[in-house]
């Protein structure tokens, strides 16, 4: 009797303090010896108990999803609003958590205000550039204490990689200039408003061969003007077909000729070939996720994260758009993360975590 008392204990014992290393080992603990582990967070994620708990423990880098972006925290020339961007601040000062900028300029989600005039015409260049100055001066005074890095320029480069066009030209930044030269501004004015934070270009596709070759043909162009650049994002909105490892550890090994910091800035693995922004599904409602493809989800982020590892010398973040599948930007269909519609972990978060080398 005593005999199975004493294996019971034992048993007990053995059961406990492995649930407690299973809970202790988590995503910003494995990758210690590596890099950070980011997430982009909105307020629920941030408000609920239950998921600001797997914020806490998996995460020591936040980036706010939308509410950091022009439109949000300056909707009208000179009228800002704060109330929501604070309290992703506030909630990475209580937690001790460093906090990315995102992002300053970008031709989405920005008031129309910063191009035009009254009138609804376009604005001169210098009117243009003086907003921005304004704008960036602002934003980024304010959060000067808590974010160390800016995603200054977002999604400049043409997408299209059989057009001859270097640059994007559907937005407000183009119609206006016709030229690059407001991406330097960006960089400049951010500097002069926080010489610390490190500043950014962010773009996606960033392995597709042509658009790679422009990015790094523009960022060279900067540095070897003076521009203050310290750093590329790689958003990494990837599917289970691609990019491939070969394009995934090129982009970071060419990316490090220039700058001395790349971080993945938006990383998600979408269960269809879709890439970009289009194809989203609803974000509520049942959906079955096919096996195979999870499958092939948990191989890609396997091998993925074999190759950000060994590119730990170059890689400072690796920050992924949305905490669960419960909540991506492109809905429940492309369950693109580590974590389920429950916020619990899926088979992949063991994966990522319990790797072997
Ligand atoms: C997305 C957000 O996740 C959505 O909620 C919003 O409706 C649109 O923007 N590239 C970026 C991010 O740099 O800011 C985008 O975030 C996703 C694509």
């Amino acid at each position: 009797m005593k005999r199975i008392y004493l294996i019971l204990s034992a048993a007990l014992l053995f059961a406990a303090s492995y649930v407690a290393n299973a809970q202790m080992y988590t995503l910003k603990d494995a990758y210690k010896p590596y890099f950070s582990v980011g997430v982009a967070v909105n307020l629920r994620n941030i408000s609920d108990p239950q998921q600001s708990a797997v914020v806490l423990r998996n995460f020591n880098s936040i980036t706010a999803e939308n509410v950091m972006k022009p439109q949000l925290v300056h909707p009208y020339q000179g009228e800002f609003d704060w109330e929501d961007a604070d309290k992703v601040a506030d909630f990475c000062r209580q937690n001790g958590i460093k906090l990315r900028g995102h992002c300053l300029m970008w031709h989405k989600q920005i008031g129309e205000w910063m191009f035009k005039d009254e009138n609804g015409n376009y604005v001169s260049k210098e009117i243009l550039f003086d907003r921005m100055r304004t704008h960036i001066n602002a934003v980024v005074n304010r959060y000067k204490d808590i974010v160390y890095c800016w995603d200054v320029v977002n999604e400049a480069i043409n997408d299209d990689s059989t057009s001859p066009d270097f640059y994007r030209t559907t937005s407000g930044f183009w119609e206006i200039c016709h030229d690059g030269e407001w991406i330097e501004k960006a960089f400049q004015y951010a500097r002069e408003a926080d010489p610390n934070a490190l500043l950014f270009y962010n773009d996606f596709n960033e392995c597709d061969p042509v658009k790679r070759q422009r990015i790094y043909d523009m960022v060279k162009k900067m540095k070897a003007k003076g521009v203050p650049i310290d750093g590329i994002g790689m958003q990494a909105h990837y599917n289970i077909f691609g990019p491939s490892m070969k394009e995934v550890d090129k982009t970071i090994k060419m990316f490090s000729e220039l700058v001395e910091h790349i971080h993945v800035t938006e990383l998600d693995v979408r269960l269809t070939n879709s890439t970009g922004g289009n194809q989203r599904y609803a974000q509520t409602g049942e959906v079955t996720l096919n096996e195979e493809d999870l499958k092939k989800q948990e191989e890609y982020y396997d091998e993925l994260f074999k190759v950000f590892r060994k590119n730990k010398k170059y890689l400072d973040v690796v920050t992924f758009w949305n905490l669960a599948d419960a909540d991506s930007w492109l809905g429940r269909q492309n369950a693109p993360l580590l974590f389920d519609f429950n916020f619990r972990p899926k088979p992949v978060y063991r994966t990522v975590v319990n790797f072997k080398d």
